[in-house]
C-alpha cells in the first residue's frame, strides 16, 4: 500500500523554525520536533489550562491566545507557550468571608481599575465574557458573575492581556466559592443523601456490591445501560 505522507507547514517556536504536520495540535506539534513537556501541558483535553499560549499568524499583525492541546498549527505561526501565569492569590477564610462586592474589592482592589477594554474578553479561549463579568462584580451581582465563569479554566490569558493588571482566574475563584457557599441554594436531596450514608444507611448494599463477581457486576452495568431498575 502507498503510503500517504502529510503536508508539512512551517512553525516558529520560540523563534526557531520547524517542519510539523499540517493539523496536529501545537502541543502535539512541539513533542514531534523533540521538546518533551514537563510544564505547560496537563488534561491535554481543553480542561486544566496549563498549556496556554500566544502566537501570531502569517501576515497578521494580532496577537492571538489559546490551549495548545485544542489549536491546530498552522504554516507560518510564531507561537510561544506560558507555563506559568505569575499571579498572587490572596489569602483568606471562606468561612469568615461575606458574599457581597467590598469583600472582593477588600482582596482584589485592582478589579475597580478595569478600564472596559474588553481585552481579556477576546483573548478568552473559552469565550468567557471576562470584562462582562467584572463588570457583574463591581455592580453586586456576584450571582451573575459567577455563573458566567463557571467554565473558567484559570489559563491566565486574561491577565496577560489586561491593562488594568486584573488577575481575572483568582477574582472569579473567589467569587465562585461565594457563589457555592453563600448564595446558591442548598440541595436538600443532597444533603439528606449525605446524612443517609453518614448513618450507614446503604452499609448493607456496599457489602454486596463488593462481595459480588466481575459477572454480576457485567450483567448490573449492562441493566443500568439499559435504563432497567436493579435491586441489590
Ligand atoms: S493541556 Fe489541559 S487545557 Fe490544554
Amino acid at each position: 500500500m502507498k503510503e500517504v505522507k502529510p503536508r508539512m507547514v512551517t512553525i516558529y517556536y520560540m523563534g526557531k523554525a520547524y517542519q510539523v504536520p499540517e493539523g496536529i495540535t501545537i502541543i502535539k506539534a512541539l513533542e514531534y520536533i523533540g521538546y518533551r513537556l514537563v510544564r505547560g501541558v496537563g488534561c491535554r483535553s481543553g480542561f486544566c489550562g496549563a498549556c496556554t499560549t500566544f502566537y501570531r499568524k502569517k501576515n497578521d499583525y494580532r496577537l492571538y491566545s489559546g490551549l495548545a492541546c485544542q489549536t491546530p498549527v498552522e504554516d507560518g505561526m510564531y507561537l510561544t507557550q506560558l507555563p506559568f501565569i505569575p499571579a498572587e492569590r490572596r489569602r483568606y477564610r471562606i468561612e469568615d468571608a461575606k458574599a457581597d462586592f467590598h469583600f472582593v474589592l477588600s482582596l482584589y482592589p485592582e478589579i475597580a481599575r478595569c478600564v472596559g477594554c474588553n481585552s481579556c474578553t477576546r483573548v478568552c479561549p473559552q469565550e468567557i465574557q471576562v470584562m462582562d463579568a467584572v463588570q457583574a462584580i463591581l455592580r453586586g451581582d456576584l450571582a451573575k458573575a459567577a455563573k458566567m465563569v463557571f467554565d473558567c479554566i484559570s489559563c491566565g490569558a486574561c491577565s496577560m492581556r489586561c491593562p488594568a493588571e486584573i488577575v481575572h482566574y483568582n477574582v472569579f475563584q473567589l467569587v465562585r466559592r461565594l457563589y457555592g457557599k453563600y448564595i446558591a441554594p442548598k440541595a436538600k436531596h443532597l444533603a439528606s443523601r449525605v446524612e443517609e450514608i453518614q448513618n450507614n444507611y446503604y452499609e448493607e448494599q456496599f457489602k454486596k456490591l463488593f462481595s459480588m463477581s466481575v459477572n454480576d457486576w457485567k450483567v448490573l452495568a449492562e441493566k443500568l445501560q439499559k435504563k432497567e431498575s436493579i435491586t441489590i
